[in-house]
Protein backbone atom coordinates (compact mmCIF):
# COMPACT_ATOMS: atom_id res chain seq x y z
CA UNK A 1 0.00 0.00 0.00
CA UNK A 2 0.90 3.41 -0.71
CA UNK A 3 1.44 6.31 1.95
CA UNK A 4 0.28 8.77 -0.09
CA UNK A 5 -0.33 12.20 2.71
CA UNK A 6 -3.85 12.91 2.89
CA UNK A 7 -4.37 16.53 1.55
CA UNK A 8 -6.85 18.46 3.25
CA UNK A 9 -5.97 21.74 0.87
CA UNK A 10 -8.20 20.68 -1.68
CA UNK A 11 -11.65 18.67 -1.38
CA UNK A 12 -11.74 15.26 -2.20
CA UNK A 13 -14.82 13.49 -3.67
CA UNK A 14 -14.88 10.58 -1.19
CA UNK A 15 -14.87 12.99 1.80
CA UNK A 16 -17.51 15.48 0.25
CA UNK A 17 -19.41 12.64 -0.37
CA UNK A 18 -19.22 11.00 3.31
CA UNK A 19 -19.96 14.74 4.69
CA UNK A 20 -23.53 14.49 2.50
CA UNK A 21 -23.95 10.76 3.90
CA UNK A 22 -23.49 12.52 7.13
CA UNK A 23 -20.55 11.08 8.08
CA UNK A 24 -17.41 12.78 9.75
CA UNK A 25 -14.39 11.73 7.83
CA UNK A 26 -14.02 15.32 5.82
CA UNK A 27 -12.29 18.16 6.38
CA UNK A 28 -13.32 22.47 6.42
CA UNK A 29 -12.60 22.54 2.74
CA UNK A 30 -14.95 19.60 1.76
CA UNK A 31 -17.31 20.78 4.04
CA UNK A 32 -17.04 24.08 2.36
CA UNK A 33 -17.52 22.70 -1.28
CA UNK A 34 -20.28 20.68 -0.18
CA UNK A 35 -22.32 23.40 1.49
CA UNK A 36 -22.18 25.38 -1.55
CA UNK A 37 -23.12 22.23 -3.73
CA UNK A 38 -26.11 21.19 -1.49
CA UNK A 39 -27.30 25.27 -1.02
CA UNK A 40 -27.65 25.49 -4.75
CA UNK A 41 -28.93 21.50 -5.40
CA UNK A 42 -30.45 20.46 -2.31
CA UNK A 43 -30.78 17.10 -3.58
CA UNK A 44 -27.36 15.75 -3.47
CA UNK A 45 -27.71 14.52 0.22
CA UNK A 46 -30.75 12.45 -1.08
CA UNK A 47 -28.91 11.27 -4.12
CA UNK A 48 -26.06 9.93 -1.47
CA UNK A 49 -28.20 8.38 0.57
CA UNK A 50 -30.27 6.89 -2.89
CA UNK A 51 -26.88 5.54 -3.82
CA UNK A 52 -26.52 3.51 -0.48
CA UNK A 53 -30.06 2.38 -0.51
CA UNK A 54 -29.33 1.03 -4.39
CA UNK A 55 -26.22 -0.72 -2.83
CA UNK A 56 -28.05 -2.40 -0.18
CA UNK A 57 -30.88 -3.60 -2.37
CA UNK A 58 -28.60 -4.78 -5.19
CA UNK A 59 -26.53 -6.63 -3.02
CA UNK A 60 -29.58 -8.48 -1.33
CA UNK A 61 -30.74 -9.33 -4.91
CA UNK A 62 -27.60 -10.87 -5.69
CA UNK A 63 -27.06 -12.95 -3.14
CA UNK A 64 -30.91 -13.81 -2.40
CA UNK A 65 -32.10 -14.00 -6.17
CA UNK A 66 -29.05 -14.26 -8.46
CA UNK A 67 -26.40 -16.51 -6.11
CA UNK A 68 -23.63 -13.82 -6.32
CA UNK A 69 -21.53 -14.13 -3.44
CA UNK A 70 -18.05 -12.30 -4.51
CA UNK A 71 -18.33 -8.52 -4.80
CA UNK A 72 -15.74 -6.69 -6.08
CA UNK A 73 -16.41 -2.82 -5.17
CA UNK A 74 -14.29 -0.44 -7.53
CA UNK A 75 -14.69 3.27 -6.28
CA UNK A 76 -15.05 2.18 -2.44
CA UNK A 77 -15.33 5.40 -0.96
CA UNK A 78 -15.52 5.91 2.55
CA UNK A 79 -17.22 3.61 5.05
CA UNK A 80 -20.13 4.54 6.30
CA UNK A 81 -23.27 2.73 7.67
CA UNK A 82 -24.35 -0.43 4.80
CA UNK A 83 -20.47 -1.18 3.46
CA UNK A 84 -20.69 -4.14 0.64
CA UNK A 85 -19.40 -6.75 3.63
CA UNK A 86 -21.48 -5.88 6.08
CA UNK A 87 -24.47 -5.79 3.97
CA UNK A 88 -23.81 -9.01 1.90
CA UNK A 89 -21.96 -10.76 5.24
CA UNK A 90 -24.85 -9.94 7.37
CA UNK A 91 -26.73 -12.17 4.91
CA UNK A 92 -23.76 -14.81 3.73
CA UNK A 93 -21.42 -14.87 6.26
CA UNK A 94 -19.29 -16.79 3.69
CA UNK A 95 -19.69 -13.73 1.40
CA UNK A 96 -16.29 -12.53 -0.26
CA UNK A 97 -15.67 -8.86 -1.01
CA UNK A 98 -13.22 -6.95 -2.37
CA UNK A 99 -12.91 -2.72 -2.37
CA UNK A 100 -10.70 -0.77 -4.69
CA UNK A 101 -9.75 3.00 -3.98
CA UNK A 102 -6.73 5.32 -4.21
CA UNK A 103 -7.83 8.26 -1.73
CA UNK A 104 -5.33 8.72 0.75
CA UNK A 105 -8.32 8.84 3.43
CA UNK A 106 -9.99 5.52 2.06
CA UNK A 107 -6.76 3.78 2.23
CA UNK A 108 -6.29 5.24 5.81
CA UNK A 109 -9.52 3.91 6.68
CA UNK A 110 -9.83 0.79 4.98
CA UNK A 111 -6.61 -0.49 6.89
CA UNK A 112 -8.40 -0.45 10.48
CA UNK A 113 -11.93 -1.52 9.35
CA UNK A 114 -10.36 -4.84 6.81
CA UNK A 115 -8.03 -7.44 7.45
CA UNK A 116 -5.41 -7.63 4.76
CA UNK A 117 -4.52 -11.33 5.54
CA UNK A 118 -5.22 -12.13 1.68
CA UNK A 119 -7.53 -14.75 2.79
CA UNK A 120 -10.09 -12.77 4.38
CA UNK A 121 -13.28 -12.44 3.34
CA UNK A 122 -12.95 -8.55 2.74
CA UNK A 123 -9.65 -6.85 1.15
CA UNK A 124 -8.85 -3.82 0.22
CA UNK A 125 -6.93 -3.09 -2.97
CA UNK A 126 -4.54 0.41 -2.80
CA UNK A 127 -4.94 1.05 -6.66
CA UNK A 128 -6.22 3.48 -9.60
CA UNK A 129 -9.24 1.72 -10.79
CA UNK A 130 -7.77 2.55 -14.60
CA UNK A 131 -5.29 -0.28 -13.66
CA UNK A 132 -7.54 -3.01 -14.27
CA UNK A 133 -4.73 -5.11 -14.22
CA UNK A 134 -3.60 -4.67 -11.14
CA UNK A 135 -6.80 -4.40 -9.89
CA UNK A 136 -8.24 -7.98 -10.79
CA UNK A 137 -4.92 -9.81 -10.37
CA UNK A 138 -5.01 -8.43 -6.60
CA UNK A 139 -8.67 -9.32 -6.68
CA UNK A 140 -8.19 -13.09 -7.73
CA UNK A 141 -6.24 -13.13 -4.13
CA UNK A 142 -9.44 -13.27 -2.03
CA UNK A 143 -12.13 -13.51 -5.53
CA UNK A 144 -12.60 -16.55 -7.61
CA UNK A 145 -12.79 -15.01 -10.80
CA UNK A 146 -13.62 -18.31 -12.31
CA UNK A 147 -16.70 -17.70 -11.04
CA UNK A 148 -19.24 -15.38 -11.25
CA UNK A 149 -18.42 -11.81 -9.34
CA UNK A 150 -20.67 -8.63 -8.72
CA UNK A 151 -18.95 -5.89 -10.00
CA UNK A 152 -20.45 -2.22 -8.66
CA UNK A 153 -19.14 1.18 -9.85
CA UNK A 154 -21.58 3.66 -7.28
CA UNK A 155 -20.75 7.23 -8.29
CA UNK A 156 -17.73 6.35 -9.26
CA UNK A 157 -17.88 6.11 -13.41
CA UNK A 158 -19.21 9.87 -13.43
CA UNK A 159 -15.58 10.48 -12.47
CA UNK A 160 -14.37 10.09 -16.14
CA UNK A 161 -15.03 11.40 -19.47
CA UNK A 162 -17.44 8.90 -20.91
CA UNK A 163 -15.44 7.28 -23.52
CA UNK A 164 -13.14 6.22 -20.86
CA UNK A 165 -15.88 4.80 -18.39
CA UNK A 166 -17.56 3.00 -21.27
CA UNK A 167 -13.91 1.38 -21.66
CA UNK A 168 -13.48 0.66 -18.22
CA UNK A 169 -16.69 -1.03 -17.93
CA UNK A 170 -16.22 -3.07 -20.65
CA UNK A 171 -12.71 -4.12 -19.76
CA UNK A 172 -13.65 -4.78 -16.46
CA UNK A 173 -17.06 -6.72 -17.58
CA UNK A 174 -14.80 -8.89 -19.90
CA UNK A 175 -12.23 -10.16 -17.12
CA UNK A 176 -15.06 -11.45 -15.50
CA UNK A 177 -16.60 -15.25 -15.76
CA UNK A 178 -20.31 -15.35 -17.57
CA UNK A 179 -22.91 -14.90 -14.97
CA UNK A 180 -21.08 -11.99 -13.16
CA UNK A 181 -23.27 -8.77 -12.54
CA UNK A 182 -22.53 -5.28 -13.30
CA UNK A 183 -23.92 -2.39 -11.24
CA UNK A 184 -23.74 1.44 -11.55
CA UNK A 185 -25.52 4.80 -10.30
CA UNK A 186 -24.07 7.83 -11.07
CA UNK A 187 -25.77 11.40 -12.18
CA UNK A 188 -27.88 12.25 -14.91
CA UNK A 189 -29.35 15.43 -16.69
CA UNK A 190 -32.49 14.06 -15.84
CA UNK A 191 -35.65 14.69 -13.42
CA UNK A 192 -34.86 18.73 -13.53
CA UNK A 193 -36.73 22.09 -13.62
CA UNK A 194 -35.46 24.78 -15.37
CA UNK A 195 -34.05 25.68 -12.17
CA UNK A 196 -33.22 22.81 -11.14
CA UNK A 197 -30.40 22.20 -14.13
CA UNK A 198 -29.12 25.57 -13.66
CA UNK A 199 -28.48 25.25 -10.35
CA UNK A 200 -26.93 21.72 -11.12
CA UNK A 201 -25.18 23.33 -14.14
CA UNK A 202 -23.90 26.13 -11.37
CA UNK A 203 -23.26 23.32 -8.53
CA UNK A 204 -20.78 21.30 -10.91
CA UNK A 205 -19.04 24.70 -11.85
CA UNK A 206 -18.10 24.92 -8.13
CA UNK A 207 -17.10 21.09 -8.46
CA UNK A 208 -15.26 21.33 -11.16
CA UNK A 209 -12.95 24.19 -9.99
CA UNK A 210 -12.72 22.81 -6.33
CA UNK A 211 -12.48 19.28 -5.92
CA UNK A 212 -9.38 17.30 -7.06
CA UNK A 213 -11.87 14.62 -8.87
CA UNK A 214 -14.08 15.98 -11.62
CA UNK A 215 -17.17 14.65 -12.23
CA UNK A 216 -19.37 14.28 -15.28
CA UNK A 217 -23.06 14.31 -14.74
CA UNK A 218 -24.28 12.40 -18.38
CA UNK A 219 -27.31 12.10 -20.11
CA UNK A 220 -29.93 8.86 -19.54
CA UNK A 221 -28.79 7.26 -22.92
CA UNK A 222 -25.49 7.63 -22.01
CA UNK A 223 -25.57 6.21 -18.65
CA UNK A 224 -27.81 3.32 -19.81
CA UNK A 225 -24.75 2.49 -22.86
CA UNK A 226 -23.15 0.72 -19.70
CA UNK A 227 -25.26 -1.78 -19.94
CA UNK A 228 -24.78 -2.43 -23.64
CA UNK A 229 -24.29 -6.40 -24.26
CA UNK A 230 -25.45 -7.33 -20.97
CA UNK A 231 -28.86 -8.26 -19.70
CA UNK A 232 -30.74 -5.74 -17.54
CA UNK A 233 -32.28 -6.74 -14.36
CA UNK A 234 -35.96 -5.92 -13.90
CA UNK A 235 -36.84 -2.66 -13.28
CA UNK A 236 -33.68 -1.50 -15.98
CA UNK A 237 -31.94 1.41 -15.28
CA UNK A 238 -34.25 4.38 -13.69
CA UNK A 239 -33.83 6.97 -10.90
CA UNK A 240 -32.33 5.01 -7.71
CA UNK A 241 -35.19 5.44 -5.25
CA UNK A 242 -37.25 3.05 -8.21
CA UNK A 243 -34.82 0.39 -7.91
CA UNK A 244 -37.00 -2.76 -6.40
CA UNK A 245 -38.20 -0.34 -3.63
CA UNK A 246 -40.12 -2.03 -0.67
CA UNK A 247 -43.73 -2.16 -0.30
CA UNK A 248 -43.60 0.98 2.45
CA UNK A 249 -41.02 3.41 0.80
CA UNK A 250 -41.70 7.05 -0.46
CA UNK A 251 -40.55 6.61 -4.31
CA UNK A 252 -39.60 10.10 -5.80
CA UNK A 253 -37.49 10.37 -8.98
CA UNK A 254 -33.90 12.21 -8.86
CA UNK A 255 -31.03 12.97 -11.58
CA UNK A 256 -29.18 9.77 -10.34
CA UNK A 257 -29.70 6.63 -11.97
CA UNK A 258 -28.92 2.99 -11.00
CA UNK A 259 -29.00 -0.31 -12.95
CA UNK A 260 -28.04 -4.20 -12.46
CA UNK A 261 -26.76 -6.27 -15.42
CA UNK A 262 -25.61 -9.42 -15.98
CA UNK A 263 -23.41 -10.74 -18.73
CA UNK A 264 -24.43 -14.00 -20.28
C1 LIG B 1 -18.38 9.64 -5.02
S1 LIG B 1 -17.33 8.48 -4.24
C2 LIG B 1 -18.45 7.11 -4.07
C3 LIG B 1 -18.00 6.13 -3.03
C4 LIG B 1 -18.86 4.87 -2.84
N1 LIG B 1 -18.86 4.04 -4.05
C5 LIG B 1 -20.28 5.20 -2.45
O1 LIG B 1 -21.19 5.01 -3.25
O2 LIG B 1 -20.48 5.63 -1.30
C6 LIG B 1 -16.25 7.96 -5.59
C7 LIG B 1 -15.06 7.13 -5.14
O3 LIG B 1 -14.30 6.76 -6.31
C8 LIG B 1 -12.93 6.85 -5.99
N2 LIG B 1 -12.13 7.05 -7.20
C9 LIG B 1 -12.24 8.07 -8.10
N3 LIG B 1 -11.31 7.93 -9.07
C10 LIG B 1 -10.59 6.82 -8.76
C11 LIG B 1 -9.50 6.15 -9.39
N4 LIG B 1 -8.94 6.62 -10.52
N5 LIG B 1 -9.04 5.01 -8.82
C12 LIG B 1 -9.60 4.53 -7.67
N6 LIG B 1 -10.63 5.11 -7.04
C13 LIG B 1 -11.12 6.25 -7.58
C14 LIG B 1 -12.83 8.05 -5.07
O4 LIG B 1 -11.65 8.06 -4.30
C15 LIG B 1 -14.10 7.89 -4.23
O5 LIG B 1 -13.85 7.16 -3.06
Amino acid sequence: MTDTPVDTTVAHTSRVWNYWLGGTDNYPVDREVGDRVRDLFPQVAEIARGDRLFLRRAVTHLIQREGVTQFLVVGAGLPTADNTHEVAQAIDPGARVVYVDNDPLVVAHARTLLADTGTAPARFVDADLRDVHKVLEAAARTLDLDQPVALTLMGTMGHFELDEALRLVRVYTEALAPGSFVAVCDGVLAHMEVDDAERAAEGMRIWAENVAQPYHMRTVEEFDRFFDGLELVEPGTVSVFRWRPGPAETVRDLPQYAGLAKKV
